[in-house]
């Protein structure tokens, strides 16, 4: 896409990420996490500016079931476009990179938790060839607010296999 650059955030990106999407505690996390090489934050810049995120999770799963049901599956998670530049293919082209980066890192799979009621991100993860589990929903984790509290949802998990 034209003018569209995608690439994992750096340490000193994090104040244009929270000037430009908040979440103060959530993008420091997760830069502290890629550091340690526990996730990757990838970043969406247009016009120097950054317009969205997804950050691959490569830990085991805060949730049970899915530790139990795809064991050392990466998740994409916390997908998020500025609202101005929505519907512009911006999230298609983040999970893009994500799934491109992890085939090249060797992975068959790749899986996802999307609250139930978010039918837009439902939508547009099908179309990307994502599937539901054969599984009951799981309770998740949202990412937390700037004091730390973390809301609990009902979330249900989506697997797409990667070619290799
Ligand atoms: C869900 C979200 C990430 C989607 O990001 P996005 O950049 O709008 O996604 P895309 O533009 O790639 O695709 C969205 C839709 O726009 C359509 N689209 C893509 N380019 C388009 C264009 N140039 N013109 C019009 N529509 C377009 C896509 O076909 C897609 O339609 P579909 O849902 O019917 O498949 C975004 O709406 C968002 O940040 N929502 C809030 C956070 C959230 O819910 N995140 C998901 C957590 S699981």
């Amino acid at each position: 896409m034209r003018d569209l650059t995608i690439r994992p955030a750096r340490p000193d990106d994090l104040t244009s990420l929270i000037q430009r999407l908040g979440q103060d505690r959530f993008f420091a996390d997760r830069l502290d996490r890629q550091t340690d090489q526990r996730g990757v934050l990838l970043t969406a810049w247009r016009a120097g500016l950054v317009i969205g995120d997804v950050y691959l999770w490569l830990e085991p799963a805060e949730e049970p079931e899915i530790r139990e049901h795809l064991p050392g599956t990466p998740l994409v998670t916390h997908l998020e476009i500025h609202p101005e530049h929505r519907r512009q293919g911006v999230g298609t082209s983040l999970i893009g990179a994500a799934e491109q980066l992890l085939t090249v890192a060797g992975h068959d799979q790749v899986a996802l938790a999307v609250e139930v009621t978010n039918r837009a991100a439902a939508k547009l993860y099908t179309r990307l060839g994502y599937q539901e589990w054969p599984h009951p929903p799981v309770k998740c984790y949202s990412p937390g607010d700037d004091n730390g509290h973390r809301r609990v949802e009902i979330c249900n998990v989506m697997v797409k296999p990667l070619a290799g």
